[in-house]
């Protein structure tokens, strides 16, 4: 059965500030990743999975974004007139995707507050957030399992990852219940960016929620968190542990994801979606086994 979730909530309003100076005049999630923003991977994973209404919470870079999915009839005209009709699709791709509708968040008081920005758009229905900057490989589907998860128990659900001990204060970090669902846990608490030393497990939250309309009137008595801002994991933790609309799920994920707002992640996404397409693959192999070679 088909899930009634059509809405996705792209939140793309952060400073990227570990992406400076690239990310000064232009918004992280429009780094490119081999060919394409960032950004399209993501509003294409949400479209393959049944969402089409796509709202995006912009930030003070927004043009980019907006232009990315909108008509280019200077670029089209001079790809059709070049009978560049490949590069015309490459371009019209984004267009076609999906229902783009935006909305300004101000100032970028945190990712609760981001989402808070959709209430008006989404109203009273179950909806997903996908984090501009967060890909999921399209070979490891998660937000799929999520919707079905949350329209089989009526509840909020989480993707959660297992991360290294010492990366715990990137992240909302979980303490879990079994249900005896395989990877599908009850959430019993949540806690933003601990120490390694305090963290309750090495579960962390990561960048796709489904979340029941509920966490909007959460969202707005939450109290600026962890960095002064308003914490989308304080709300679920309130959610979680008042077991408020039917409480929180979380879903382990182990498939391949890359967080492009951090270096490191964002070079190893470009080389893995590289090395799997048949145009590059072969070439950036051959060198980078070459480049292995060379190293002293
Ligand atoms: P991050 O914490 O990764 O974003 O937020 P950031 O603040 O842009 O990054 P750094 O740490 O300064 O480099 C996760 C997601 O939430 C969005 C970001 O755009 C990103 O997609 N976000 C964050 C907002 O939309 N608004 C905010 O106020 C904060």
């Amino acid at each position: 059965m088909s899930s009634h979730i059509t809405k996705a909530v792209i939140p793309a309003a952060g400073l990227g500030t570990r992406f400076l100076p690239a990310t000064k005049a232009m918004p992280k999630e429009m780094l490119p990743v081999v060919d394409k923003p960032a950004i399209q991977y993501v509003v294409e994973e949400a479209v393959r999975n049944g969402l089409t209404d796509v709202l995006m919470i912009t930030g003070r870079n927004k043009n980019a974004l907006e232009n990315h999915f909108d008509n280019a009839p200077e670029l089209e005209s001079a790809l059709r007139q070049k009978g560049d009709s490949s590069r015309l699709a490459s371009v019209e791709q984004s267009t076609d995707l999906a229902d783009m509708h935006y909305v300004r968040q101000g100032e970028p008081r945190g990712l609760g507050h981001a989402v808070l920005r959709s209430k008006m758009h989404v109203g009273n229905e179950s909806f997903a957030v996908l984090l501009g900057d967060d890909l999921i490989d399209e070979r490891d589907n998660i937000l799929g399992p999520m919707i079905a998860a949350h329209d089989a128990h009526h509840a909020s659900v989480v993707a959660l990852m297992e991360v290294p001990r010492d990366m715990t204060d990137h992240y909302g970090i979980a303490t879990i219940d079994d249900i005896g669902e395989g990877d599908v846990v009850r959430i019993v608490d949540l806690v933003e960016k601990p120490d390694p030393k305090d963290a309750p497990s090495n579960l962390a939250v990561i960048g796709r929620y489904v979340l029941r309309p509920e966490i909007y009137g959460i969202l707005e008595n939450t109290e600026p968190g962890k960095g002064n801002e308003i914490q989308l994991t304080d709300a679920l933790r309130h959610m979680a542990t008042n077991n408020i609309a039917g409480g929180v799920l979380g879903i382990v994920f182990r498939g391949r994801r890359y967080d492009t707002g951090d270096k490191l992640d964002y070079i190893k996404a470009i080389v893995r979606l590289a090395l799997q397409r048949p145009d590059l693959g072969p070439a950036l192999e051959n060198w980078l086994d070459d480049e292995a070679h060379r190293r002293p």
